[in-house]
C-alpha cells in the first residue's frame, strides 16, 4: 500500500548510471502497461532550474526552496512523447547533458532536496502499476514494492555505451574520460550519506555487462510472472 493507501504493485529498478535502467524500465513499463516513474529526471530537472534561476548548487536550503517553487510534470510533448515539463516549459532535450547529470549527482547528495522530491515520487504508484527507475527507489522510496531488480555493468561497458551514445548525437567525447566520469558518479552516488545506492533488500540482482537490452527485458517480465506465483 502507498502512502495515499493505493495498492498498486511496484516494480522498482535501481542501479548506476548507465546500467540500461532507462531503457528497459521504460520497455517494461509499456510492455505490462504500467506507468513509469524517471526519478532521475527529477533531480535533473531541479539541476536545470537552478541553473536557470541563478541558485547556488552547493546550497541544500536554496534548492530546499526551490523545491516549493517550481512545478514538474510528466506528460505527452506536442509530439506524442513523454517528456519532462518544469513550469510548462518542455526540457526533456536538456536532461541528458553530461553537465546536467553531473549537477543532479551534486544536489541528489542534499537530505533536504531528497526528501523535497520523495512526495512527488510517491504520487506516481497508481493502478494499474508502475515501474520506478532510479538509486533508492527499493530501498527509500518504494520498500514495500513487491518487485525489485538491481541493475548493473561494468563501468567499462558503461562507458562505451555512453560513448556510443554520444557520438551518434554528434557529441564530440573521449572514451577515457566518459568512463573517468562514470566511476566518479558512481563514488558519490554510493558514498553519500542520504539514500545511497545500494542494492535493496529482496531485490534480484542483474548484470547487463553482456547482454542486449531486449534479453534483459525478458528477465525481468519472467522475474514478475515467477514472482507473482510465489
Ligand atoms: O538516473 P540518472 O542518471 O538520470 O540520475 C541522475 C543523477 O540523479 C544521479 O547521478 C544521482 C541522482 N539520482 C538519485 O540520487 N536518486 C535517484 N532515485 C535518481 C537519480
Amino acid at each position: 500500500m502507498n502512502h495515499q493507501g493505493q495498492t498498486a504493485p511496484v516494480l522498482t529498478i535501481d542501479g548506476p548510471s548507465g546500467s540500461g535502467k532507462g531503457s528497459i524500465s521504460k520497455c517494461v513499463a509499456e510492455k505490462l502497461g504500467w506507468h513509469y516513474l524517471d526519478s532521475g529526471a527529477l533531480y535533473r530537472a531541479l539541476g536545470i532550474a537552478a541553473i536557470k534561476e541563478g541558485v547556488d548548487v552547493a546550497n541544500e536550503d536554496a534548492l530546499a526552496a526551490l523545491i516549493q517553487d517550481i512545478e514538474l510534470e510528466f506528460k505527452r510533448s506536442d509530439l506524442g512523447h513523454w517528456a519532462v515539463f518544469l513550469n510548462g516549459e518542455e526540457v526533456q532535450d536538456q536532461l541528458q547533458t553530461e553537465a546536467v547529470g553531473n549537477t543532479a549527482s551534486k544536489i541528489a547528495v542534499f537530505p533536504k532536496v531528497r526528501s523535497g522530491l520523495l512526495a512527488k515520487q510517491r504520487t506516481f504508484q497508481i493502478a494499474p502499476g508502475l515501474v520506478a527507475d532510479g538509486r533508492d527507489m527499493g530501498s527509500v522510496v518504494f520498500p514495500n514494492a513487491k518487485f525489485k531488480v538491481y541493475l548493473t555493468a561494468s563501468a567499462e561497458e558503461r562507458g562505451k555505451r555512453r560513448y556510443k551514445q554520444l557520438i551518434e548525437k554528434g557529441i564530440n567525447a573521449n572514451l577515457s574520460s566518459v568512463i573517468q566520469d562514470i566511476q566518479e558518479r558512481d563514488e558519490r552516488d554510493k558514498n553519500r550519506s542520504e539514500s545511497p545506492l545500494v542494492i535493496p533488500e529482496g531485490a534480484t540482482y542483474i548484470d547487463s555487462s553482456s547482454s542486449e537490452i531486449d534479453e534483459v527485458v525478458l528477465t525481468v517480465l519472467d522475474l514478475l510472472e515467477n514472482t507473482k506465483k510465489l
